[in-house]
């Protein structure tokens, strides 16, 4: 057991992880859980918190465009576009590893996923680390990814060194992964930036078909994956939802007996509906419900990350 110290200070968070600390950090999509890049050992202690297997790559956090180039051997022009397009923001590139990158980060892949997160205290936060941040999402693998930091101290309390304490995060589900080193670049996970949108800024985007989603290229998608305690089970409407006090019900349309479930959330919109996704999962489980009856949404924009992060937690 190590002592987590909670705080709001993005410096002495900064200066716990150059100490080769653990440190949880909110961002725009979900909270991340940071070491030293350059610094293996600390790298692997995120591994040992999390529990998370070893083939699994982190995600580096940069604060600055010059320090892709202590990560990465090259930039892509494709990539170039897409960064210039859409950091700071929740788009992870996927592009070929510096060697001098060590290896614990990619898993031992040849590539790194790299990104710049908007949000201004992760901003703040990373600058003062002045190192690159390798960084998943802060909870026991498995687990709904955190949304606020309580969620983070209930996974990882006493586990980790730090947890730099920022509000409730703005997407509520992960940014999208972009593989880089192919052409045409591919969806490796989709996220909280749209394909349609990078479509827009490059001709071709891959996106593979989701029921091919257990896709080996990027080995994270292989397990499983934000599921609550709780069973999730879709339904495309709320009247294929069972009422019962033990189960709940999410999604965009109200059921007609609100009554007879333990608890309904009615989501106003896609937005909403991603924003509160694992939050309420993790509320669920708090509140002992055994079945939460998820509606699933159209496959466009936002849709398309929300319906991929609700099929995970429903696979068993
Ligand atoms: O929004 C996010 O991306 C959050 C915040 C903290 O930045 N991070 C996050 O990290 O979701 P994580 O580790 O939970 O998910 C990273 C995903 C995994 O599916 C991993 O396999 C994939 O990105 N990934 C990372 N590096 C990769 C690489 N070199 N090649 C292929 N996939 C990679
Ligand atoms: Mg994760």
């Amino acid at each position: 057991m190590v002592t987590t110290t909670l705080t709001k200070s993005p410096g002495e968070a900064a200066v716990t992880l150059r100490k080769g600390g653990l440190v949880a950090f909110p961002t725009e999509t979900v909270y991340g859980l940071g070491a030293d890049a350059f610094q293996p050992t600390a790298v692997r202690r995120i591994f040992e918190a999390k529990a998370r297997p070893a083939d699994n790559p982190l995600i580096v956090h940069l604060h600055a465009r010059a320090q892709i180039e202590l990560v990465a051997a090259r930039l892509p022009p494709v990539a170039e576009r897409l960064l210039e397009q859409f950091w700071p923001g929740p788009l992870t590139l996927i592009l070929p590893k510096h060697p001098d990158l060590p290896g614990i980060v990619t898993a031992g892949l040849d590539t790194v996923g790299v990104r710049m997160p908007r949000l201004v205290l992760t901003r703040r936060f990373l600058k003062a680390c002045d190192t690159p941040v390798p960084a998943p999402s802060a909870n026991r693998s498995g687990r709904p990814s955190p949304t606020n930091w309580e969620a983070v101290e209930a996974d990882l309390g006493g586990r980790i060194d730090c947890i730099l304490k920022g509000g409730r995060t703005e997407a509520g589900v992960e940014s999208t992964v972009v593989d880089c080193t192919v052409s045409p670049i591919e969806v490796l996970r989709p996220g909280a930036i749209s394909v349609e949108d990078l479509r827009a800024a490059v001709d071709t985007v891959q996106v593979p078909v989701a029921d091919q989603a257990d896709t080996p290229r990027s080995p994270g998608t292989r397990h499983r994956h934000y599921a609550p305690a709780a069973e999730v089970r879709l339904v495309d409407a709320p009247a294929d939802a069972m009422p019962g006090a033990g189960h709940a019900y999410i999604g965009l349309d109200a059921p007609s007996t609100p009554d007879a479930f333990g608890a309904v959330y009615v989501e106003a919109d896609l937005v909403a509906y991603a924003h509160d996704l694992f939050y309420l999962f993790r509320a669920c489980d708090d509140a002992g419900i055994e079945v939460i009856f998820a509606q699933t949404v159209p496959s466009a924009g936002l849709g398309r990350a929300l319906n991929d992060r609700l099929r995970r937690a429903a696979a068993r």
